[in-house]
Formats: structure tokens, C-alpha cells, sequence
């Protein structure tokens, strides 16, 4: 039975507008493959720690007032007469680099969390009178309000998942200007909620771009391998427009490949080819071929490889072969520039640093990574482990927390769809068991299958111990809802010493694959002292070692991505002359010096290569 105030809270909830991702509802795919003009760059802006601009000085947002968007519009002006009251401008602004944290950008922001507020000025001609227009931007972390020429476009929810408005009608020839107020602060029904072992970085943190189409363009669209086939690729191509039952066109020439596919009157147009013989995609081939989508007047080209990926028992199955996945996980972080990566140059430092390893797969932890790191996984052959920022401890009763999550689930799988690299959808990250948390994540999984038959669900469940003080024991009863059963471990250094690892029994009884998704511990780069010195290299050196070997021995092991190549900053670690704000389970160092663990992972994995297990 709901209290009077819990009714008050829902009723306030209901008619808050409260919207998750208003992308218009949808996400235009593969941007890149566009027409496209770039927003990048500088951008002014204004820190607002009182959301000055969104509220008035009776906290009554500007967006209900009479003229939505006169908060952030206020700011928008330059003074005219010397009587005139302007407080607020951005003309006279400081400027920030849109994509890009604004913690690592200025010194007196390091720290801070709470709204600012960015104005981008542009001029903008259509090539074709009919087209249309969107403004698509990639992340921004994590609650954004976006105006365009004083007008509100839309509000999205979300630090790591794109999001795009159509502006077709708002647009000026010049002196268009985009407003987008910002907002990071950590709040506990947010995805991820308020305690997370990484630094909370605000900002537009990834590539905006104009986006223009024709009146009706294709908007998205899924071409893969038939799940349980290996010579049919089949999809959708769903369209956006007033001519939405049109016929599409999905070309791959180097198969010598087309078909034509009439769109039904909601726009999606399903399709089917039969493929003689594909180079399937892997890691050693890692083979992607020309997809051409046309519809009248408008082709997309993107790159798509083909693979099967199916667990069979315990055993994990790339293209119907046994396949160990040799893996380390990553932040979004560029250590050596400092802040969140964004660029396909950062994308090309952190992979190339696992490709250093020798590992064929990354866990991208703990939320969706930029588009350039799936994109380049594609190229490079490594698979990749994509997770729903679903942490710790999420507020598993309320409603809104889950449609957030539902909602950032389907907007990574959304964009993701097409690229082969992606076999593994995680949706959550050392969550407390509870009925109501198993529910919560049971329905997750039944999202992302509905979204995505073809690829394989899991999570980093949790471990526990009982009578036995050498026994863990993997039963999280999420266990039977995912096809491979992960978990984060910690033995050597958050549970015992390293020489624990040598007793230790698992105890895992289920018939799917095992992988785990983290183990580790921090080592200063540089500091050295014997195998029993807290935070020296040596330490560290001798629980991977002992780590490796111990989890040799569980029968269904299948895959591990050691926590984690480079050291992170985090403001859970602080102590001095050691953290000093980092994480340092690195097995490289912020500095991008390897440290003695990375040699011993590196040797494990040519090992396992040596003997086969690919
Ligand atoms: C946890 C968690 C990580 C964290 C790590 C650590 O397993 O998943 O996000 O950084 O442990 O304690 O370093």
C-alpha cells in the first residue's frame, strides 16, 4: 500500500516529463557513414553550481515558464545598451574543447559536479531544400537539457549512450545557437548511482555533428548472419519519412550480394541473402565487407563483418570453433593526456596496448565506450565485452531507475548492433543479491535478447564463501539467466595474501562457460620491494601469477580479462604518495610504463596460444 507521500512522489514523477533519452525516440545509425558537418571544437561556457539558468530564483524551471529556454537563452545575449542587466554571457565566456571532459581541462573543475552550461554559434545551408537536419551527439555525462535558438529540444539521461534532436525547422542560415546544459552530479536513483570506483567526468565528452538527410532517409538498420546460420546474412532496414513504405536496397558486392526489400507502412523493410561462401570474421581474419543501404535518393556505407558466436556446454564457440577469450578490461580514460578518451587516437592507445598483451578480447568497463573503440575492434580482431552501467548498488525498487537502465541498454545495443567485435552484452557489475535485484537484471536480459538474439548475455556476478575458508562459491541465482557465468575476484589482495590462491578451491556448479571478468591489485609503477610489499610491483608481479595459475584449474574456465591495463584516477583511492587519486591495479602506469605484471599475464596468454587454446 503506497503512502499519501509516496502517491504525492509518483504523481510528481508521472507528470515531470520525465523522459529517458528524448532521442525523438530513435537513434540514427552509423553517423560517420553521413553527411555530416563536425560541431567540434571550442565551445564557451558558464559554470552554473545554483542552476541559475534552468531555474528561477523560486526554483521554478524555466522550461515551464511562459518562454522555455529563456534560462539558457539569457545567457545567450550580448549587451546592446550600457543600462541593459545582463549577468549571464557567453559572449564573454571561456571556452572548453567539445569533445572532452571538462575535469582535465581546467584545473578548478577537477573536482566539481554540478551544470555547466555550453554555447556553440554556427552558420548552416542545406544542400537539398527537402532534407532534414539533426543534431547527433555521442555522450554526454550525464544529464543534458539542449536548446537550439532559444527553443528546448529535449532532455537525455544517460553518461555514455548517444542521443540526437531534428532541428530542420529551427535552423538559421547564421548565428545558430546551440545551448546544452550539463549536468554530472551523482544521484542515488541514477545508472550508475553515487558510488563508483572511477572519477565522475562532466562535460560533452564525445563528437557533436550535424546530421543531414533526405526527407526520408534511413534512420536504422541490423545486417548480420542469421542466428544458427552461417550462409544467411538477414536484418532490417528501418526508414524515417513521409515515404516510409518505400523499397530499400542492401548491397554487399564483394559477395556479389542484392536484394531488394519493400518497407511496411511503419517504415522497416526485413530482408535475407544467401551467401555461397563468407570470410567470416575473428581475430585473425578479422574480414569486414562493404554493406551499401540504399533507398531512392540516399546510400549508406558501413563495414560489417560476419561471425557466429553460441556457448555449448562450457565451451564459448567463434564461427563453431573453441575459443579462450585472452582479455584485459579498460576504462574509457586516456591516462597520458588525463581524461575521459574519446578520439579514435585514444581508441588506437588503449587497443593497441591490449593487442601488446596478446589479448583477443577487452572488457570495456563499466558503461558503453565511444563508437571509435567498436568501430576499431572491428579492424583490429578483438572481441569485446560491452556492459550496462548497472553498479554496485542500484536503487532496485524504483521504476524510473530501471526504464533508465532499460533505456541505456537499448541505446548501446541500438548503435552496436552491426559491429561483429561485440559478443558479449553485461548487464550489471557487482550488484547485492536480492530478489528484487535478480528481477530487475532478469529483465534486463530479456531486453537485450529481444533487442539481439544473436549474441551472448552476462554480468560480473558475485562469489561468496561458507564453512569452508578455502572454498568460494559461485551461486548468484542470476546465474541461470545469463549464458556465461563471470565474476569478479579479488583473493590476494582484498581477501587474504597471494599464497591464498595456491588453497583455494571453486566451487561452480553450473554447465556454461566460466570467465572471470576482474582480478588484480595495485602496484605503484616503479615502487619495488619483495612479493609480501603492499603496493609494489613485485606484489602484484606474484598475484598474477599465483592468480593465473589457481584459476587454471577451475574445469569450465573460458576467458579472463585481468582488472586492468592502464591505472585510472578514482576519488576512492587516495592515499598518499601511492594513489594520490589513482587506482593503481593498472598493469601499466598512468606514466604508460609497463609494470612487472604485464609481462606475466603477456607470458600466460603466448602460452595458452602455444598451445592451442585460441
Ligand atoms: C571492483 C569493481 C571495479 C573496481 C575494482 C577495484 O571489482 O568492479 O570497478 O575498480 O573492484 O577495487 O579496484
Amino acid at each position: 500500500m503506497k503512502t499519501f507521500k509516496q502517491l504525492i512522489t509518483l504523481f510528481f514523477v508521472l507528470f515531470s516529463g520525465q523522459v529517458f533519452s528524448a532521442n525523438n525516440g530513435f537513434i540514427i545509425q552509423n553517423v560517420s557513414g553521413r553527411n555530416t558537418q563536425s560541431l567540434n571544437g571550442k565551445w564557451n561556457y558558464i559554470v552554473d553550481p545554483y542552476e541559475n539558468g534552468f531555474y528561477n530564483y523560486r526554483l521554478i524551471p524555466f522550461d515551464e515558464t511562459e518562454n522555455p529556454g529563456n534560462g539558457a537563452f539569457f545567457m545567450d545575449k550580448k549587451q546592446t545598451d550600457k543600462s541593459e542587466l545582463i549577468e549571464y554571457s557567453f559572449y564573454d565566456s571561456p571556452t572548453l574543447n567539445v569533445p572532452g571532459d571538462w575535469n582535465s581541462q581546467e584545473e578548478k573543475l577537477f573536482y566539481y559536479e554540478g551544470t555547466v552550461w555550453y554555447r556553440r554559434l554556427f552558420g548552416y545551408k542545406k544542400m537539398a531544400k527537402n532534407n532534414r537536419v539533426f543534431v547527433h551527439f555521442g555522450a554526454a555525462n550525464y544529464e543534458s537539457h539542449v536548446y537550439l535558438n532559444g527553443k528546448k529540444l529535449g532532455k537525455h539521461i544517460g553518461g555514455f549512450t548517444p542521443f540526437n534532436y531534428e532541428i530542420t525547422d529551427l535552423l538559421k542560415d547564421e548565428g545558430n545557437s546551440l545551448v546544452v546544459k550539463v549536468d554530472n552530479k551523482r544521484k542515488k536513483e541514477a545508472v550508475p548511482t553515487v558510488n563508483t570506483d572511477w572519477w565522475n567526468y562532466g562535460g560533452i565528452t564525445r563528437d557533436v555533428n550535424l546530421v543531414e538527410v533526405p526527407e526520408t532517409f534511413i534512420q536504422d538498420y541490423s545486417v548480420q548472419l542469421k542466428k544458427g546460420g552461417k550462409n544467411e546474412i538477414a536484418g532490417f532496414v528501418q526508414l524515417n519519412g513521409s515515404a516510409k513504405n518505400a523499397t530499400v536496397k542492401i548491397t554487399i558486392p564483394e559477395l556479389k550480394l542484392t536484394v531488394d526489400a519493400k518497407a511496411d507502412s511503419t517504415g522497416k523493410a526485413e530482408f535475407s541473402l544467401k551467401a555461397k561462401k563468407i570470410d567470416y570474421w575473428c581475430p585473425e581474419n578479422p574480414k569486414l565487407y562493404a554493406v551499401e543501404i540504399s533507398n531512392n535518393d540516399n546510400t549508406i556505407t558501413d563495414k560489417i563483418g560476419f561471425r557466429t558466436i553460441e556457448t555449448k556446454g562450457t565451451d564459448i564457440l567463434l564461427n563453431g570453433k573453441s575459443i579462450f577469450l585472452r582479455g584485459i578490461c579498460i576504462h574509457e580514460e586516456n591516462a597520458l593526456r588525463g581524461g575521459r578518451a574519446y578520439s579514435m587516437s585514444d581508441a588506437q592507445m588503449l587497443l593497441n596496448s591490449a593487442k601488446e598483451l596478446n589479448c583477443n578480447y577487452v572488457r570495456l568497463a563499466h558503461y558503453p565506450h565511444s563508437e571509435n573503440m567498436v568501430k576499431l575492434a572491428d579492424e583490429m580482431g578483438i572481441l569485446v565485452w560491452e556492459e550496462n552501467p548497472v553498479y554496485w548498488t542500484i536503487q532496485w525498487n524504483n521504476p524510473e531507475t530501471y526504464e533508465n537502465a532499460k533505456q541505456q541498454l537499448t541505446d548501446v545495443i541500438t548503435r552496436d548492433k552491426n559491429r561483429a567485435s561485440v559478443i558479449i552484452w553485461s548487464m550489471a557489475n557487482e550488484t547485492p543479491v536480492s530478489e528484487v535485484r535478480t528481477n530487475f537484471l532478469k529483465n534486463l536480459a530479456a531486453v537485450a535478447r529481444n533487442l539481439d538474439g544473436t549474441r551472448l548475455i552476462s554480468a560480473a556476478l558475485e562469489i561468496h564463501s561458507e564453512k569452508d575458508p578455502n572454498e568460494r562459491i559461485v551461486q548468484d541465482p542470476f546465474a541461470e539467466y545469463v549464458d556465461i557465468v563471470n565474476f569478479n575476484q579479488y583473493i590476494g589482495w582484498y581477501d587474504g595474501l597471494p599464497e591464498l590462491c595456491d588453497k583455494v578451491k571453486w566451487t561452480i556448479k553450473y554447465d556454461k562457460p566460466v570467465m572471470i571478468s576482474e582480478f588484480g591489485g595495485s602496484a605503484l609503477q616503479g615502487k619495488h620491494g619483495d612479493a609480501l610489499t603492499r603496493f609494489s610491483e613485485e606484489f602484484q608481479e606474484d598475484l598474477y601469477d599465483r592468480t593465473l595459475k589457481m584459476l587454471s584449474k577451475i574445469p569450465q574456465f573460458r576467458g579472463v580479462s585481468p582488472w586492468i591495463l592502464y591505472d585510472f584516477r578514482s576519488p576512492r583511492r587516495m592515499l598518499p604518495n601511492v594513489q594520490d587519486g589513482w587506482n593503481r591495479k593498472g598493469v601499466i602506469g598512468e606514466n604508460g610504463t609497463k609494470k612487472k605484471a604485464f609481462f606475466v599475464l603477456k607470458n600466460f596468454y603466448n602460452e595458452m596460444e602455444k598451445k592451442g587454446l585460441k
